[in-house]
């Protein structure tokens, strides 16, 4: 048994001046003792999108290294932006290579957490900061943009991966 707390870091960004990626930095470079933080950075924009074809053999390698990785942690951490009211397609795609194989995949069991910074007031409020962004509006039976829907109607959340 070994006293020391692995935490893998998954950054929702991939600008080079990203508030997150600093963030990341930030709590790397102040973890407590007995905590060690392995940032994932410049690895997440080299995956494959998730495709089953790909999966069936032996995994891309940039998808391979981030497995091990993630199993070689005791913690997740993502630290991401929100990118229309959702998380970043790269740390959803990560998320999902990280959810396979069924029922075996690197993030099972494992405690998830989130964080993240930006700039815009709106944040987290559940209405984007781009009215222009184009929002399905099921309710409505329409894919029109819903320039204010209830703060209330959607996480922001990245959901613990479920296997299935
Ligand atoms: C495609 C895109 C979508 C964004 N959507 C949101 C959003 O839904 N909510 C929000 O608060 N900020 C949004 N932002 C602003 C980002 O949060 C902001 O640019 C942030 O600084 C990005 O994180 P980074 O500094 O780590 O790159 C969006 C930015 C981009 C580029």
């Amino acid at each position: 048994m070994t006293d020391t707390t692995r935490v893998a870091v998954l950054v929702g960004s991939l600008r080079t001046d990203s508030l997150n990626r600093r963030i990341a930095e930030v709590l790397r470079d102040n973890a407590p003792e007995g905590v060690e933080v392995d940032i994932i950075d410049g690895l997440l924009d080299r995956i494959p999108f998730y495709n089953e074809d790909l999966d069936a053999g032996s995994a891309p390698e940039a998808a391979a290294e981030l497995r091990t990785r993630i199993a070689a942690s005791d913690r997740v951490l993502a630290v991401t932006p929100e990118y229309n009211g959702t998380m970043p397609a790269v740390l959803n795609n990560a998320i999902d290579w990280l959810s396979r194989p069924y029922g075996a995949g690197a993030l099972v069991g494992k405690p998830f957490g989130v964080v993240g910074a930006t700039p815009t007031p709106t944040a987290a409020s559940g209405r984007t900061p781009t009215p222009s962004a184009p929002r399905a509006s099921p309710a409505r039976g329409s894919s029109r943009t819903s320039p204010s829907p209830s703060p209330r109607s959607r996480s922001t959340r990245p959901r613990t991966p479920r296997s299935g």
